[in-house]
Protein backbone atom coordinates (compact mmCIF):
# COMPACT_ATOMS: atom_id res chain seq x y z
CA UNK A 1 0.00 0.00 0.00
CA UNK A 2 1.47 3.59 -1.28
CA UNK A 3 2.34 5.52 2.06
CA UNK A 4 0.05 8.75 3.06
CA UNK A 5 2.55 11.72 2.75
CA UNK A 6 0.58 14.27 5.78
CA UNK A 7 -0.17 17.44 3.76
CA UNK A 8 1.73 20.81 4.99
CA UNK A 9 -0.22 23.73 4.94
CA UNK A 10 1.39 26.28 7.45
CA UNK A 11 4.60 25.93 8.76
CA UNK A 12 6.57 28.70 11.12
CA UNK A 13 9.97 29.75 11.23
CA UNK A 14 12.13 31.37 13.60
CA UNK A 15 16.01 32.27 14.75
CA UNK A 16 17.49 31.38 18.25
CA UNK A 17 20.22 32.07 19.92
CA UNK A 18 23.67 33.81 18.62
CA UNK A 19 22.18 35.81 15.53
CA UNK A 20 24.70 34.86 12.48
CA UNK A 21 25.37 36.38 8.99
CA UNK A 22 23.22 34.96 6.49
CA UNK A 23 20.25 33.98 8.89
CA UNK A 24 18.12 36.54 6.56
CA UNK A 25 19.42 34.21 3.63
CA UNK A 26 17.78 31.32 5.41
CA UNK A 27 14.31 32.68 6.04
CA UNK A 28 14.41 34.20 2.60
CA UNK A 29 14.62 30.38 1.77
CA UNK A 30 12.45 29.22 3.50
CA UNK A 31 10.00 32.31 2.83
CA UNK A 32 9.94 31.77 -1.09
CA UNK A 33 10.30 28.05 -1.20
CA UNK A 34 7.22 27.57 0.89
CA UNK A 35 5.46 30.21 -1.44
CA UNK A 36 6.24 28.75 -4.20
CA UNK A 37 4.53 25.12 -2.95
CA UNK A 38 1.45 26.68 -1.73
CA UNK A 39 2.64 26.80 1.88
CA UNK A 40 1.11 29.70 4.33
CA UNK A 41 4.34 30.92 6.60
CA UNK A 42 4.39 32.74 9.79
CA UNK A 43 7.74 34.09 10.95
CA UNK A 44 7.83 34.27 14.41
CA UNK A 45 9.87 36.15 16.28
CA UNK A 46 12.36 36.71 18.77
CA UNK A 47 12.76 32.72 18.87
CA UNK A 48 11.02 30.68 20.63
CA UNK A 49 10.34 33.36 23.31
CA UNK A 50 7.97 34.44 19.86
CA UNK A 51 6.88 30.75 20.24
CA UNK A 52 5.37 30.69 23.37
CA UNK A 53 4.25 34.48 23.22
CA UNK A 54 2.14 34.15 20.07
CA UNK A 55 4.80 36.60 18.72
CA UNK A 56 3.79 35.69 15.05
CA UNK A 57 3.78 37.48 11.84
CA UNK A 58 2.64 35.98 8.57
CA UNK A 59 5.58 36.25 5.76
CA UNK A 60 5.00 35.94 2.02
CA UNK A 61 7.70 36.43 -0.57
CA UNK A 62 7.64 40.47 -0.84
CA UNK A 63 8.31 40.25 2.87
CA UNK A 64 11.69 39.00 2.23
CA UNK A 65 13.05 40.97 -0.51
CA UNK A 66 16.22 43.04 0.40
CA UNK A 67 17.34 41.16 3.49
CA UNK A 68 20.04 38.52 2.17
CA UNK A 69 22.69 40.84 2.03
CA UNK A 70 22.14 42.22 5.46
CA UNK A 71 24.17 40.48 8.94
CA UNK A 72 22.29 39.72 11.51
CA UNK A 73 18.55 38.57 11.46
CA UNK A 74 15.29 40.73 10.62
CA UNK A 75 13.25 38.21 12.79
CA UNK A 76 15.12 39.06 15.75
CA UNK A 77 16.78 36.32 18.36
CA UNK A 78 16.35 35.88 21.70
CA UNK A 79 17.85 33.13 24.58
CA UNK A 80 14.59 32.02 25.66
CA UNK A 81 14.71 31.05 29.48
CA UNK A 82 10.96 30.39 29.41
CA UNK A 83 11.25 28.15 26.65
CA UNK A 84 13.99 26.19 28.41
CA UNK A 85 11.23 24.89 31.21
CA UNK A 86 8.84 21.94 29.79
CA UNK A 87 5.80 24.55 30.94
CA UNK A 88 7.41 26.98 28.20
CA UNK A 89 7.57 23.71 25.83
CA UNK A 90 4.35 23.18 26.38
CA UNK A 91 3.41 27.08 25.87
CA UNK A 92 4.99 27.01 22.89
CA UNK A 93 3.98 23.75 21.11
CA UNK A 94 -0.11 25.14 22.11
CA UNK A 95 0.52 28.53 20.32
CA UNK A 96 2.03 26.80 17.46
CA UNK A 97 -1.58 24.53 17.59
CA UNK A 98 -3.38 28.04 17.81
CA UNK A 99 -2.07 29.45 14.63
CA UNK A 100 -2.34 25.42 12.89
CA UNK A 101 1.26 24.83 12.51
CA UNK A 102 1.88 21.48 11.09
CA UNK A 103 5.85 22.21 11.33
CA UNK A 104 8.37 24.62 12.96
CA UNK A 105 11.51 25.25 10.96
CA UNK A 106 14.45 26.75 13.58
CA UNK A 107 17.62 28.30 12.33
CA UNK A 108 20.45 28.53 15.10
CA UNK A 109 23.11 26.49 17.02
CA UNK A 110 22.91 23.91 19.52
CA UNK A 111 20.38 25.27 22.28
CA UNK A 112 18.42 26.15 19.09
CA UNK A 113 18.27 22.27 18.43
CA UNK A 114 17.81 21.21 21.66
CA UNK A 115 14.43 23.46 21.46
CA UNK A 116 13.63 21.85 18.35
CA UNK A 117 13.94 18.18 19.78
CA UNK A 118 12.25 19.89 22.69
CA UNK A 119 9.06 20.39 20.44
CA UNK A 120 9.50 17.68 18.09
CA UNK A 121 9.15 15.24 21.35
CA UNK A 122 5.53 16.84 22.15
CA UNK A 123 4.82 15.77 18.67
CA UNK A 124 5.21 18.95 16.60
CA UNK A 125 7.23 18.83 13.83
CA UNK A 126 10.60 20.33 13.04
CA UNK A 127 13.38 20.65 10.55
CA UNK A 128 16.41 22.47 11.85
CA UNK A 129 18.86 25.01 9.97
CA UNK A 130 22.72 25.07 11.32
CA UNK A 131 23.55 28.90 11.52
CA UNK A 132 26.32 29.73 13.95
CA UNK A 133 29.45 31.22 13.72
CA UNK A 134 30.61 28.74 15.69
CA UNK A 135 31.22 26.24 13.06
CA UNK A 136 30.44 23.78 16.14
CA UNK A 137 27.36 21.68 14.82
CA UNK A 138 28.66 17.78 15.37
CA UNK A 139 26.54 16.70 12.35
CA UNK A 140 27.38 19.65 9.81
CA UNK A 141 30.74 20.35 8.24
CA UNK A 142 30.04 23.94 7.92
CA UNK A 143 27.25 26.07 9.89
CA UNK A 144 25.65 29.53 8.23
CA UNK A 145 27.63 32.23 9.58
CA UNK A 146 30.93 30.89 9.69
CA UNK A 147 32.73 32.45 6.59
CA UNK A 148 31.06 35.73 7.56
CA UNK A 149 32.51 35.77 10.68
CA UNK A 150 36.22 34.39 9.94
CA UNK A 151 36.57 37.09 7.22
CA UNK A 152 35.77 39.61 9.37
CA UNK A 153 38.24 38.54 11.98
CA UNK A 154 40.83 38.24 9.35
CA UNK A 155 40.33 41.73 8.22
CA UNK A 156 40.13 43.18 11.23
CA UNK A 157 43.47 41.27 12.65
CA UNK A 158 45.54 42.22 9.34
CA UNK A 159 45.10 45.78 10.43
CA UNK A 160 46.23 44.40 13.89
CA UNK A 161 49.21 43.20 12.21
CA UNK A 162 50.10 46.63 10.51
CA UNK A 163 50.64 48.53 14.41
CA UNK A 164 52.05 45.32 15.59
CA UNK A 165 54.62 45.29 13.08
CA UNK A 166 54.87 49.02 13.32
CA UNK A 167 55.55 48.99 16.92
CA UNK A 168 57.57 45.57 17.44
CA UNK A 169 54.67 44.80 19.99
CA UNK A 170 52.55 41.40 20.73
CA UNK A 171 49.39 41.67 20.10
CA UNK A 172 46.90 38.98 21.44
CA UNK A 173 43.54 38.70 20.02
CA UNK A 174 40.41 37.45 21.53
CA UNK A 175 37.98 35.91 18.77
CA UNK A 176 34.59 34.24 19.98
CA UNK A 177 33.92 30.67 20.43
CA UNK A 178 33.20 29.92 24.27
CA UNK A 179 33.55 25.95 23.19
CA UNK A 180 34.75 25.74 20.26
CA UNK A 181 38.30 26.66 18.57
CA UNK A 182 37.23 26.60 15.17
CA UNK A 183 37.65 30.07 14.52
CA UNK A 184 40.43 30.72 16.46
CA UNK A 185 42.27 28.10 14.33
CA UNK A 186 41.08 28.86 11.22
CA UNK A 187 41.55 32.55 11.05
CA UNK A 188 44.69 31.94 13.36
CA UNK A 189 46.06 29.98 10.18
CA UNK A 190 44.84 32.45 7.61
CA UNK A 191 46.51 35.73 9.73
CA UNK A 192 49.88 33.62 9.89
CA UNK A 193 49.57 33.90 13.71
CA UNK A 194 52.33 32.66 16.11
CA UNK A 195 50.48 31.27 18.35
CA UNK A 196 46.82 29.65 18.80
CA UNK A 197 44.62 28.67 21.88
CA UNK A 198 41.65 26.77 21.19
CA UNK A 199 39.34 25.42 24.21
CA UNK A 200 39.38 21.55 22.38
CA UNK A 201 43.49 21.30 22.79
CA UNK A 202 44.82 22.25 26.55
CA UNK A 203 48.10 24.82 26.69
CA UNK A 204 49.86 26.48 29.74
CA UNK A 205 50.43 30.51 28.77
CA UNK A 206 53.73 30.42 30.99
CA UNK A 207 55.55 26.90 29.15
CA UNK A 208 53.46 27.17 25.34
CA UNK A 209 52.83 31.27 24.66
CA UNK A 210 56.02 32.19 26.13
CA UNK A 211 58.37 29.84 25.03
CA UNK A 212 56.79 30.13 21.53
CA UNK A 213 57.65 33.98 21.67
CA UNK A 214 61.20 33.50 22.74
CA UNK A 215 61.66 30.66 20.35
CA UNK A 216 60.61 33.40 17.82
CA UNK A 217 62.85 36.32 19.03
CA UNK A 218 65.83 33.73 19.06
CA UNK A 219 64.70 33.09 15.26
CA UNK A 220 64.73 36.96 14.68
CA UNK A 221 61.11 37.48 14.93
CA UNK A 222 60.03 40.92 15.64
CA UNK A 223 55.91 41.84 16.28
CA UNK A 224 54.01 38.72 16.84
CA UNK A 225 49.90 37.35 16.73
CA UNK A 226 48.73 35.58 19.77
CA UNK A 227 44.82 34.45 18.82
CA UNK A 228 42.95 33.28 21.61
CA UNK A 229 39.59 31.58 21.64
CA UNK A 230 37.07 32.96 23.89
CA UNK A 231 36.46 29.92 26.04
CA UNK A 232 40.72 29.39 26.07
CA UNK A 233 41.88 32.48 27.97
CA UNK A 234 41.61 36.19 28.95
CA UNK A 235 43.32 37.92 26.24
CA UNK A 236 44.27 40.94 28.60
CA UNK A 237 45.74 38.68 30.99
CA UNK A 238 47.72 36.58 28.25
CA UNK A 239 49.01 39.81 27.45
CA UNK A 240 50.38 40.85 30.98
CA UNK A 241 51.97 37.99 31.39
CA UNK A 242 53.87 37.76 28.39
CA UNK A 243 55.15 41.23 28.93
CA UNK A 244 55.98 40.21 32.04
CA UNK A 245 57.76 37.14 30.97
CA UNK A 246 59.76 38.79 27.85
CA UNK A 247 59.88 42.45 28.03
CA UNK A 248 58.01 42.66 25.18
CA UNK A 249 55.23 45.13 24.88
CA UNK A 250 51.84 43.72 24.48
CA UNK A 251 48.37 44.81 23.54
CA UNK A 252 45.12 43.02 23.78
CA UNK A 253 42.20 43.09 21.43
CA UNK A 254 38.95 41.53 21.81
CA UNK A 255 37.14 40.95 18.68
CA UNK A 256 33.61 40.35 19.97
CA UNK A 257 30.48 41.04 18.76
CA UNK A 258 31.92 42.65 16.17
CA UNK A 259 32.60 39.26 14.28
CA UNK A 260 28.85 38.54 14.43
CA UNK A 261 28.01 41.42 12.34
CA UNK A 262 27.98 42.30 8.44
CA UNK A 263 26.95 41.02 5.44
CA UNK A 264 26.95 37.52 4.89
CA UNK A 265 29.39 36.17 2.25
CA UNK A 266 28.92 34.53 -0.95
CA UNK A 267 29.52 30.87 0.70
CA UNK A 268 26.56 31.85 3.89
CA UNK A 269 23.75 33.27 1.39
CA UNK A 270 24.11 30.20 -0.77
CA UNK A 271 24.69 27.74 1.75
CA UNK A 272 21.76 29.35 4.01
CA UNK A 273 19.66 29.63 0.59
CA UNK A 274 19.41 26.30 -0.09
CA UNK A 275 19.60 25.32 3.41
CA UNK A 276 16.06 26.95 3.35
CA UNK A 277 15.05 25.64 0.06
CA UNK A 278 15.52 21.93 1.13
CA UNK A 279 14.16 22.12 4.61
CA UNK A 280 10.68 23.11 2.94
CA UNK A 281 11.36 20.13 0.11
CA UNK A 282 12.07 18.05 3.25
CA UNK A 283 8.27 18.84 4.62
CA UNK A 284 6.84 18.22 1.56
CA UNK A 285 8.30 14.80 1.34
CA UNK A 286 7.11 13.82 4.50
CA UNK A 287 10.25 13.62 6.37
CA UNK A 288 9.49 15.57 9.32
CA UNK A 289 12.32 16.08 12.64
CA UNK A 290 15.21 16.61 10.54
CA UNK A 291 18.62 18.60 10.54
CA UNK A 292 20.09 20.33 7.55
CA UNK A 293 24.04 19.90 7.25
CA UNK A 294 26.68 20.04 5.00
CA UNK A 295 28.32 16.49 4.62
CA UNK A 296 31.40 15.63 2.17
CA UNK A 297 30.61 19.34 0.78
CA UNK A 298 26.91 18.79 -0.30
CA UNK A 299 23.67 20.24 1.38
CA UNK A 300 21.61 16.90 3.12
CA UNK A 301 19.27 16.49 6.00
CA UNK A 302 20.12 13.72 8.74
CA UNK A 303 17.18 12.29 11.55
CA UNK A 304 17.10 14.99 14.26
CA UNK A 305 17.79 12.54 16.76
CA UNK A 306 21.08 10.67 15.80
CA UNK A 307 22.37 14.39 14.33
CA UNK A 308 22.06 15.75 17.87
CA UNK A 309 24.38 12.68 18.89
CA UNK A 310 26.92 13.28 16.54
CA UNK A 311 30.32 14.60 17.67
CA UNK A 312 33.10 16.92 15.78
CA UNK A 313 36.15 18.45 17.37
CA UNK A 314 39.52 20.34 16.70
CA UNK A 315 42.03 17.32 15.87
CA UNK A 316 45.85 17.46 17.18
CA UNK A 317 46.87 16.99 12.79
CA UNK A 318 45.03 20.02 12.22
CA UNK A 319 46.31 21.98 15.26
CA UNK A 320 49.57 20.45 14.23
CA UNK A 321 49.59 22.41 10.91
CA UNK A 322 49.14 25.76 12.81
CA UNK A 323 51.71 24.74 14.74
CA UNK A 324 54.22 24.21 11.65
CA UNK A 325 53.47 26.96 9.83
CA UNK A 326 53.79 29.01 12.83
CA UNK A 327 57.50 28.01 13.01
O1 LIG B 1 27.17 31.04 19.68
C1 LIG B 1 27.76 32.12 19.06
C2 LIG B 1 28.48 33.01 20.04
O2 LIG B 1 28.85 34.15 19.32
C3 LIG B 1 29.67 32.39 20.74
O3 LIG B 1 30.85 32.37 19.97
C4 LIG B 1 29.80 33.28 21.95
O4 LIG B 1 30.46 32.59 22.97
C5 LIG B 1 28.38 33.58 22.30
O5 LIG B 1 27.63 33.42 21.11
C6 LIG B 1 28.15 34.94 22.87
O6 LIG B 1 26.82 35.08 23.21
P1 LIG B 1 26.13 36.46 23.61
O7 LIG B 1 25.81 37.21 22.37
O8 LIG B 1 24.91 36.05 24.34
O9 LIG B 1 27.10 37.23 24.44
Amino acid sequence: MEERIPRISTIGVLTSGGDAPGMNAAIRGVVRAASYYGIKVYGIRRGYHGLWRGDFVELGSRNVSDIMQRGGTFLMTARSKTFATPEGVRQGVAMARVFKLDAVVPIGGDGTFRGARDLADQGLPVIGIPGTIDNDIGCSEYTIGYDTAMNTAMEAIDKLRDTAFSHERCSVIEVMGRHAGYIALNVGIAVGAEVILVPEIERDVESHVVNKILEGRNRGKKHYIVIVAEGAGDAMDIAHRIEARTGLEARATILGHLQRGGSPTERDRLTASVMGVKAVQCLREGRINRLMAVRQGEVTDLDLYEAMDMKKTITREEFEIAEILAT
